[in-house]
């Protein structure tokens, strides 16, 4: 178990915006435990026995509920997972009501995933809960930030100085918003590339330039971090065909190994082959895909064990 004395600089994670580096690099170094737990036969420590923790996800996932699921089981929390789809939601609950008859189940802390950008930092306004986002609206996926920066760091000992690509749809994309900050926290430059349609026009005052060209986004940078399509969040055509998309902004095997140099592919899932990535590229060497899912259990116990030690 992590024996620092350090502490994070907030009681709950809403965003990257929040964490300062410090607290960034205190999250890695805890992680790095955790990992080599998780590499053990008994993949479990008894630091949170005495914590009841409640996934409460508005929104379909994979990857982040099972891997906050798996991070508190390690971490020997208690458990309670909430479908927004088969809840009371339905018959006109509201989010505060909900949470506040969770909470009332002697639940100490609320991981939630919602469709509304800021939903997580009202929730923590109106409720006596710790709360970590899991994912709000387009707006930020802090987690993921920070397993993507932890897996940079561990392909190349470190971020700073790193040049990365986030390719994609950047505009309903929360990976890509909450992967900028944390990326420049840790000292790294970030562009972004993508039909222009579908890049923020604010993209400038981030600090972070824009790419037009696939071809010189990748030539640019030492990790492309290839994003999906997000057609769920768009109520307008932002290009003309997923076919064109793909023909101009997807990336395959000839356009990889055409590059002067090698790079590092990554993708926050879910992925949809053939149309931002092909097969031999998201299985290929050079991908880090499922390291990404592999170090989310680590750097989601990391989170939970330091906001733990808030209380
Ligand atoms: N990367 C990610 O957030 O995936 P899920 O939607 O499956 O959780």
């Amino acid at each position: 178990m992590p024996t620092e004395t350090h502490q994070l600089s907030t009681p709950h994670l809403l965003g990257i915006k929040d964490l300062n580096e410090q607290d960034i690099q205190l999250i890695f170094e805890t992680a790095d435990t955790f990992k080599d737990v998780l590499n053990r036969p008994i993949k479990k420590v008894p630091s949170l026995r005495d914590l009841t923790i409640a996934n409460i996800f508005f929104e379909n996932s994979t990857r982040t509920r099972l891997s906050f699921e798996l991070a508190e089981k390690r971490l020997s929390a208690d458990v309670v997972n909430f479908a927004a789809s088969s809840s009371s939601v339905s018959k006109g609950e509201t989010l505060v009501d909900t949470v506040n008859n969770i909470l009332a189940m002697k639940v100490d802390m609320v991981v939630m995933r919602h469709p509304y950008a800021g939903a997580g930092i009202f929730l923590s306004k109106h409720v006596k809960a710790q709360i970590v986002n899991a994912g709000d609206g387009a707006h930020e996926h802090p987690t993921q930030a920070l397993l993507d920066a932890f897996s940079i760091r561990e392909r190349y000992g470190d971020v700073a100085g790193k040049r990365i690509a986030i390719i994609g749809d950047i505009l309903h994309s929360r990976v890509a918003l909450s992967n900028i900050l944390c990326l420049q926290k840790l000292g790294a430059e970030v562009r972004v590339c993508g039909p222009a349609t579908l890049i923020p026009k604010h993209i400038a005052s981030l600090g972070v330039k824009t790419e037009s060209n696939l071809i010189k986004a990748l030539e640019w940078c030492d990790v492309a971090n290839m994003l999906r399509i997000q057609l769920e969040r768009q109520d307008i055509n932002y290009f003309p065909s997923l076919r064109e998309y793909a023909m101009l902004y997807g990336l395959n095997k000839s356009i990889l190994d055409a590059l002067p140099k090698q790079i590092t592919i990554m993708h926050p899932g879910p992925i949809n082959r053939g149309v931002e990535i092909t097969s031999d590229v998201a299985d290929s060497q050079h991908s880090i895909i499922l390291n990404q899912v592999e170090n989310g259990v680590a750097i989601r116990m990391a989170v939970l064990y330091l906001l733990a030690g808030k209380r």
